[in-house]
């Protein structure tokens, strides 16, 4: 491993400033994909710095879209709902299971067959959950023991359908979502518990009939879409990284413009201000149908809770960030039914554990969770990314609160959601000495 390959995060005495993250990651995958099959152009603004929605672009580009791409902005010509074309070679999605599971959806539609492969760590995360829904609507899915990459689907003629869901899964329901945009009919899809948003938001925005009741999702395909210029909130994901920074060192102060603030999304900032931390959102101009706003964070004395049920997906991806800022609360942090985070970009339950021991914290660990107590000190010391951008990120927060500096191996898997991370948190930090 040379010097590239780890990268020392030392305590500080203040994270202060103004910034803006990047844009939302899960948005800018939908509307890319969206605006590839509607009529017309379509452009994105603040369209996603990450390398999981350049994946997205890059299968969409094999499919016959022309997009081209101007810094943050994004212009895809669209092809039509019928209009995508059969790519020359397998399609790459590389570490983004967003674009695997979205896309076998969009690609549901058409009569030619797509094969999907990725990196080794998504190779290892299921696909059955794609794979059954599509499947009842008359796709064609073949996968690797039914459950893995290489993933080949070939569509055509599609049913509508009426689904109930067994995991709550913004991916899955989107995928369902976007095949039934090629079925004329009526497809309606029930979540257990509500997921995400942005696929819904995102398909009224281009002219699709979608209507979302109390326990149901309908969608009316067959009808085409109307490309649009939209610009992408930031990423309050990303954003969370950054908050839990100001919020856990003593005497910072920092403001975040413009940060998507979709209730479905938001509740790490929920959770955050039960707990006793100072933050204010002033709202700014929406996004692509998205609400917005600036965030105010100051440091902040936290309580402690118990997170599960119906708030699981709404933090999922910030559970990390959430359960290292345990060792700073008072009562500790609680983790339940949080299995999923076993098939993320890293098993991120044992991650967080393994990481979080090595920096001297005892922590529990659960089939479906954490048990993380409150008024720990962290030591610093050498911990793995294992290759998951979320938990690099999270240990690097834990860095800027250790005792010693923490040294994060393979920090570069970042760049799948946040490539400027490391760099803007060194322009907000003050070091201690
Ligand atoms: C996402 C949904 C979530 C989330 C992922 C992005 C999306 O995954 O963890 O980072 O954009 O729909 P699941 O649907 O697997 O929960």
């Amino acid at each position: 491993m040379n010097e590239g390959d780890r990268l020392e995060i030392a305590p500080a005495v203040r994270i202060s400033g103004k910034a803006s993250v990047p844009g939302d990651k899960s948005i800018s995958h939908r509307l890319a994909m969206i605006g590839a099959v509607a009529e017309g152009d379509t452009t994105i603004h603040n369209f996603a710095e990450s390398a999981d929605c350049q994946s997205t672009l890059d299968c969409l580009r094999d499919l016959g879209a022309p997009i081209k791409r101007t810094g943050s902005t994004v212009t895809i010509e669209g092809r039509g709902l019928k209009g995508l074309r059969k790519a020359t070679g397998e399609l790459n999605a590389a570490n983004s299971g967003t674009t695997v599971r979205l896309m076998s959806g969009l690609l549901a539609g058409f009569p030619f067959p797509s094969t999907f492969i990725g990196d080794e760590s998504l190779s290892r995360r299921p696909m059955k959950r794609i794979v059954e829904p599509l499947r009842k609507f008359g796709a064609i899915v073949i996968a690797r023991d039914d459950n893995y990459l290489p993933l080949t689907i070939q569509g055509g003629s599609l049913f509508p359908v009426s689904l109930t869901m067994q995991i709550a899964s913004a991916q899955v329901k989107s995928a369902i979502l976007l095949a039934g945009l090629h079925a004329p009919g009526l497809t309606t899809v029930r979540e257990p518990m509500p997921t995400r948003n942005h696929t819904e938001i995102a398909l009224a925005e281009f002219g699709s009939r979608i209507k979302t009741h109390d326990d149901a999702i309908e969608i009316e395909g067959g009808r085409p879409l109307r490309g649009k210029e939209m610009t992408v909130p930031g990423d309050l994901s990303s954003a969370a990284f950054l908050i839990a920074a100001a919020v856990s060192v003593p005497d910072s102060q920092l403001m975040l413009t413009g940060v998507g603030l979709n209730p479905t999304r938001s509740g790490f900032i929920s959770l955050l201000r039960e707990m006793g931390a100072r933050i204010s959102i002033t709202p700014s101009a929406t996004g692509g149908g998205e609400p917005a706003g600036d965030i105010s964070v100051e440091s902040s004395e936290l309580a402690g809770l118990e997170v599960s049920g119906a708030w699981i997906p709404n933090v999922i991806d910030e559970i990390p960030m959430l359960a290292v800022l345990g060792t700073r609360t008072q009562k500790g942090i609680r983790i339940r039914d949080a299995a999923e985070l076993r098939a993320k970009e890293s098993d991120r339950i044992r991650a967080v554990a393994a990481n979080l021991r090595t920096l001297g914290a005892e922590v529990e660990e659960y089939a479906d969770g954490l048990w993380v107590p409150g008024n720990q000190t962290l030591r610093g010391g050498e911990v793995e990314s294992f290759g998951d951008h979320r938990i690099a990120m999270a240990f690097a927060v834990a860095g800027l609160f250790s005792d010693g500096p923490v040294t994060i191996k393979d920090p570069s898997c970042v760049g799948i959601s946040f490539p400027g991370f490391f760099a803007l948190l060194n322009t907000l930090k003050q070091n201690a000495g």
